[in-house]
């Protein structure tokens, strides 16, 4: 069965209540059931993992090296300044799908900025939580076509 690691940084945790206007209403435990619910469907086996510090971050991304297929991957703040995030995605050379709730190239101009965009597969912005369910299906084919 296809495993997918799905990441969420920092600020993440407190979806729903942070900011809602700009992030939606959708809680964090309400996200991840989601994306469960969506995996399930599509036969994915998945591992959802959230931090709000760089270090461990980077060790779920090594980590995920031993297990994974692919990773699905919110930053948070991070993204837009990370080289240590980005190395780290970079040296696991798996699938990687960069995925953000808010279309950060409308927003403040230091958010169109991403480091780790040239190491990802695919990027989706602007589709709130329901761009996490758009980046398992784009995985699990994307996936799926590179084993063929
Ligand atoms: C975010 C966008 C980032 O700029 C911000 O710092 C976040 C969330 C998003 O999902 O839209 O924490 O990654």
């Amino acid at each position: 069965m296809m495993k997918i690691c799905v990441i969420h940084g920092p600020n993440l945790n407190l979806l729903g209540t942070r900011e809602p206007d700009i992030y939606g209403h959708d809680t964090f435990d309400e996200l991840n059931k989601k994306i469960k619910d969506r995996a399930r469907q599509l036969d994915v086996e998945i591992r959802i993992f959230q931090s709000n510090s760089e270090g461990e971050i980077i060790d779920m991304i090594q980590q995920a090296m031993d297990w994974a297929d692919g990773i699905i991957i919110n930053p948070g703040a991070y993204t837009h300044y990370s080289y240590a995030i980005r190395d780290a995605l970079a040296a696991v050379r798996l699938p990687i799908t960069e995925v953000h709730l808010t279309n950060v190239h409308n927003r403040e101009e230091w958010r169109r900025v991403s480091v780790i965009s040239p190491v990802t597969t695919a990027q989706i912005v602007g589709f709130g939580t329901n761009g996490y369910l758009l980046a398992l299906d784009g995985m699990r084919s994307f996936v799926e076509e590179s084993h063929r």
